[in-house]
């Protein structure tokens, strides 16, 4: 199984499984400083968890993922909100135009796409002069189980590796930090249990 068919196998599921994975305070603290009126893009969005607090917060969002159903799904949950607009498409060609949104959030994406360094290039491409890339991600680790189990494709990122990917892709005033709260997940058998922390780091173009 690819990882668009897990995606569309759990679509239902993910908010349950959201909710026992990581707390709300991830979004809390990576929404802290958006501002009203702006344009955010939600990068593998999943059932829209950052784009309910986008929406709350008043700005226009973009939610891309390549799971149909997924989108299908979130399109449910916000079916009388009309400023978001939903697009399927794959990290490393996101179908939006160059230098058109004012943030880009992705949280909980990274750690499933091909090629990380690649899909932070791309969504620095989205991002107009001083939009700022937001990414809310898993600290290194060595739970097997979730590649198994979750279709996870890394294991988490070193710090250093996120720092030196954000450069590569000219952004600037980068910052990384603990949100302060940990993902946690308990494997199927029962016998392993993972608390893995969880980073915010962010970047202005
Ligand atoms: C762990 S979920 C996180 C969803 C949401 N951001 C949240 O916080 O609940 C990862 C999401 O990224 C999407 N995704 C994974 N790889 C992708 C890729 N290469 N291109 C586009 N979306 C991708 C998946 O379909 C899934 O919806």
């Amino acid at each position: 199984m690819n990882s668009k068919d897990y995606f569309d196998r759990v679509a239902q599921d993910w908010d349950e499984m959201r909710e026992n994975f990581f707390s709300d305070e991830v979004r809390v603290t990576a929404l802290s400083t958006v501002q009203k009126g702006k344009i955010a893009a939600d990068i593998g969005a999943g059932t829209g968890f950052i784009s309910e607090g986008l929406i709350q917060a008043g700005l226009q969002v973009i939610a891309v993922d390549q799971s149909e159903a997924i989108l299908k799904e979130m399109k449910r949950k916000f079916a009388d909100i009309e400023t978001i607009d939903y697009r399927v498409g794959q990290a490393q060609n996101l179908p939006i135009p160059d230098e058109t949104v004012d943030y880009a959030f992705a949280n909980m994406y990274l750690h499933h796409v091909e090629s990380p360094p690649e899909a932070i290039a791309e969504m620095v491409r989205i991002l107009k002069p001083s939009g700022k890339l937001v990414i809310t991600d898993l600290d290194e680790h060595e739970f097997d189980f979730l590649r198994k189990e979750h279709h996870d494709r890394w294991m988490g990122f070193k710090r250093a590796d996120i720092a030196e990917w954000f450069q590569g892709a000219g952004l600037t005033e980068i910052r990384i930090d603990s949100i302060g709260t940990c993902c946690e997940a308990q494997s199927s058998c029962g016998s392993e249990f993972a608390s893995i922390g969880i980073f915010i780091a962010s970047g202005k173009k």
